[in-house]
Order: structure tokens, then C-alpha cells, then sequence
């Protein structure tokens, strides 16, 4: 057995994909988890686990959740693009709950962000993780605000966190994009175990990647909790690089499909560069 978080995870979001794979990953490696989620834990409750039922805009119920907490793994929220009004209370006054119950937890957070808080950068262009932002939708500016978020709780509160601007995390490569930004179950369990066991991480930006040779990224902070993705996306190469959409804005663009939606241009937008020469 691995080594053990001093003390009890509470992960949000636990019901959910990602929570799921993570939740049945981290408990047979004996870790004592708290799960929540505002849906019921659909799977057999594994061993050293609890789950509580909450709503993440609930600030009394996820500070009660965090006491004696360690980290916080925060999955939960609005995971697609989605009308402004639906994403403000889960995504941003959610967000605060838990920077705010890690701070009175003295916990680190390890934060499940997005590429759409970059998706608007072409494809052809590498990206490290000092780069500016540029969401290509509500969902992305709210994973925007929540590394920025955590940027300020570790300047004045010293709250840890590491940012993990996830690809794409699913069971299959389904598109040629994803030979891009795919992370697999397993390197994705691996990196959430790095960030939270790592001695010191001050703040970090992770990309969720796993070792594509398609890939949109370059540097972070991945040294600092020595991770190194072991999987790759590249034996799809033949069966998915045709797999595109036709659509030249979903194509043109790391965000693909988000970028189109509710998109209103009618002109295409120049090249720009950020920030400007
Ligand atoms: N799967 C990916 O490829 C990917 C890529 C980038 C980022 N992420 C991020 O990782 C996290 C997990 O992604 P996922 O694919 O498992 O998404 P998911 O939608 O399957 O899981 C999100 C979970 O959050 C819960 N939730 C929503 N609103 C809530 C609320 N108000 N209170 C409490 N819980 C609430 C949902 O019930 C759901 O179980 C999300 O934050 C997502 O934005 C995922």
C-alpha cells in the first residue's frame, strides 16, 4: 500500500464520472474518503468510504463535510457549457464554500479545471500553464475563477492548491481532438494522488493530459509533485485522426465543440496573439 493521506479526502462531485473512477481508485489504496454529491452515489459505497448527500451552494453543509479534512478533491459542479444562470451558484458561490472550508481546515485543494479556460487558443499553438486566459464559455470562465480563486487563497491565506486543467477524461479516445487532450482513468487517479500527497505545492497548474504525442501542452507544475502521465492516446491515431466535425470553428479551436456554442461571429476573429507583441 501506497502512502496515506494524514488525514480524511473529502471529494465533491463523487456521483459523477470522474468522481466515480476516483472514488473506487483512491479507496483501494486505502485512503478514508468523505463523498459528496448532490445525486446518490449510484455505485456499492467502497470500503473506508462515507457519502453524504449535499448541495455545493449549501456553505453550512460543505464546511460540516470539510471538518478534519485534509484535501478537498472538488469534482462537483457544472461539468459542460451551460446558460450563465445554471453555472453561477454550483460553479462560483460553490466554489467559495470550499476555498472557504479549506481555509478554515488549514486543507489543500485540488481543483478539477478545464481546457476551456484556454479553448479559444488555436490548435496549432503550444501552450504552457502561465498563458492567458481564454474560456470559450460560461463553464470555462467559471473554471477560469476558480484557479484564480485559489491563487488568492494561497497569497493571503496560504491555502494549497493544484489546478488540474483536465482534457479530456472518459473511457475511450471518440474523436480526433481527443487524440489531443486525452487523460486516461488511470494516469488521472495517479495525478490526484501526486497533488495530494506531495509535501508542498504552494499553487500549481497542472495540464490533465496523458503522454500524447498530439498534444496542445507544455510546461507546468508537474515536477513540484513529481507526476509524469505513463499512458498515451497515440495507438488511436489510425482508427480516430479522420474523426473530425466539419465544423470549422469547432475544428480551428483546443476547445472544439464548446466554442461553438452560442457562438455569434460573423466574421471569423483574426489570429491574435496573447498578449499582444
Ligand atoms: N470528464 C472530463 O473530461 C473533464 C474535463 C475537464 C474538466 N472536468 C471537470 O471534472 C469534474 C468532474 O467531471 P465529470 O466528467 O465527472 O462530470 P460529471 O458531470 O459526471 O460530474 C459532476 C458531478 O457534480 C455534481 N453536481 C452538480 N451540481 C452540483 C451541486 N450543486 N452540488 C453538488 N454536486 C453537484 C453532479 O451531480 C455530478 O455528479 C467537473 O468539475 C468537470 O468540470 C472533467
Amino acid at each position: 500500500m501506497a502512502d496515506l493521506p494524514a488525514r480524511p479526502v473529502l471529494l465533491t462531485g463523487a456521483s459523477g464520472a470522474l468522481g466515480r473512477v476516483l472514488a473506487k481508485g483512491l479507496a483501494a489504496e486505502g485512503w478514508a474518503l468523505r463523498l459528496t454529491d448532490i445525486a446518490p452515489f449510484p455505485d456499492p459505497l467502497p470500503p473506508g468510504a462515507s457519502f453524504t448527500e449535499a448541495d455545493l451552494t449549501d456553505g453550512v453543509e460543505i464546511l460540516r463535510l470539510a471538518e478534519g479534512c485534509g484535501t478537498i478533491l472538488h469534482f462537483g459542479g457544472v461539468s459542460v457549457e451551460r446558460p450563465f444562470a445554471e453555472v453561477l451558484a454550483p460553479n462560483f458561490l460553490g466554489l467559495y464554500y470550499i476555498y472557504e472550508a479549506a481555509r478554515r481546515e488549514r486543507a489543500r485543494v485540488v481543483f478539477a479545471s478545464s481546457n476551456h479556460t484556454i479553448g479559444f487558443y488555436e490548435r496549432d499553438v503550444r501552450l504552457d500553464q502561465d498563458v492567458q486566459f481564454r474560456p470559450d464559455g460560461y463553464y470555462g470562465v467559471s473554471k477560469a475563477y476558480g484557479e484564480l480563486m485559489g491563487r488568492m487563497y494561497w497569497d493571503k491565506h496560504g491555502v494549497e492548491n493544484v489546478n488540474l486543467r483536465i482534457g479530456g477524461s472518459r473511457p475511450k479516445v471518440n474523436d480526433a481532438r481527443t487524440l489531443s487532450i486525452w487523460l486516461t482513468y488511470a494516469d488521472l487517479t495517479r495525478l490526484v494522488i501526486r497533488a495530494t500527497l506531495a509535501p508542498r505545492v504552494g499553487t500549481l497548474v497542472i495540464w490533465g493530459a496523458s503522454n500524447n504525442s498530439r498534444g496542445f501542452w507544455g510546461r507546468d507544475g508537474r515536477d513540484v509533485i513529481g507526476w509524469k502521465p505513463e499512458d498515451s492516446a497515440d495507438p488511436f491515431i489510425p482508427e480516430q485522426a479522420g474523426n473530425v466535425s466539419g465544423n470549422p470553428i469547432e475544428e480551428r479551436y483546443q476547445g472544439g465543440f464548446f466554442c461553438t456554442i452560442g457562438y455569434s461571429r460573423t466574421e471569423p476573429s483574426p489570429r491574435e496573439i496573447f498578449p499582444p507583441k
